[in-house]
């Protein structure tokens, strides 16, 4: 686990894991768990990759997580983003969930990267996502 992470951070990775184990994912056996934390909400929300045979309807762990959220209780702003996978190395949010979490842009947002053993990596959003396409002018 990293140094002197927030108790309820260490909490929100405990049921992150607890999430993974609910991953459907029988296509690439590689199960993912994420948990999102709004600002000012207490409630932390959590997700799964839920796999599908077209491939390309298959969801992430971190969306799963960031519109569960959003169905609850509103788009809100972010304060932190964990996923957790079986891996040494933790595996970031991929492409597509970036330009998601880019419509939640604060460079400064931690994002905790963690396996089986426990939180292992924090980045900013700003240093995963420097430049978001996130303001367009139609
Ligand atoms: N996956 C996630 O859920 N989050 C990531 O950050 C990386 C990839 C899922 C998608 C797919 O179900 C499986 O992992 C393999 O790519």
């Amino acid at each position: 686990m990293l140094e002197n992470l927030r108790q309820d951070v260490v909490d929100a990775y405990e049921n992150a894991l607890a999430a993974r184990e609910n991953s459907y994912s029988p296509y690439s056996h590689f199960k993912v768990g994420a948990a999102v934390k709004f600002k000012g909400v207490d409630q932390v929300f959590y997700g799964c990759n839920v796999e599908n045979a077209s491939y390309g309807a298959t969801i992430c762990a971190e969306r799963n997580a960031i519109w569960s959220g959003v169905a609850a209780v509103g788009k809100q702003d972010m304060e932190y983003l964990i996923v957790v996978a079986d891996q040494d190395d933790p595996v970031p949010p991929c492409a597509l969930c970036l330009q998601v979490i880019s419509e939640f842009y604060d460079p400064k947002m931690p994002i905790y990267l963690g396996n089986l053993e426990g939180i292992r990596k924090m980045y900013l959003l700003e240093e995963i996502l420097p430049v978001p396409f996130n303001n367009f002018v139609a």
